[in-house]
């Protein structure tokens, strides 16, 4: 299986997030890039992609919106994806959504088809640090697809 994680990070916090789901890629391993270093090319003959990206303002980063629009249409037809973030539980965050959402929408939209629920790992401010038990979820949820 030739699998993929890009994932943008301004703390470090998204970062151990996706070494974590890396880390359940076995053997093979999945590779990570960082979203600002992604190519095209990357993208061929991939079975799996994993987006991730801190929740800034209910968004994804400028490098993670910049790397999907990028993509070709139709470039993920029979590609699984899955979207993570990170992102705060102030009731406020709620208002405006969460960027694993808005990750997923656009790789469907470029033909990926959906391998699990976009999720969102938990950090205690801004900087962090993660909550406790996070890296483990995103292992376990990682495992549902990629395992
Ligand atoms: C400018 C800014 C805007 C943010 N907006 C949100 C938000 O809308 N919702 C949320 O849950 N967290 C928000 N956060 C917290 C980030 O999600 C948090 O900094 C991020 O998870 C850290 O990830 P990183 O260590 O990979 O950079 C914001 C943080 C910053 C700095």
């Amino acid at each position: 299986m030739k699998a993929l994680i890009v994932f943008d990070s301004v703390h470090g916090n998204t970062e151990a997030i996706a070494r974590a789901i890396a880390g359940v890629g076995g053997k093979a391993g999945i590779r990570m890039v960082r979203a600002g270093q992604a190519k095209n090319g990357d993208l061929v003959g991939l079975d799996l992609l994993v987006v991730g990206s801190p929740t800034l303002g209910g968004r994804p980063t400028p490098a993670v919106k910049t790397f999907l629009e990028r993509i070709p249409a139709g470039a993920l037809a029979k590609v699984r994806v899955a979207a993570f973030d990170t992102r705060m539980t102030m009731w406020v965050a709620k208002l405006f959504g969460w960027a694993a959402d808005r990750i997923e929408t656009v790789l469907e939209a470029k033909g990926g088809l959906p391998t699990a629920k976009p999720a969102g790992f938990i950090v205690g401010g801004r900087e962090g640090p993660l909550k406790e038990g996070e890296r483990e979820r995103a292992a376990a949820w990682a495992k549902g697809f990629a395992g």
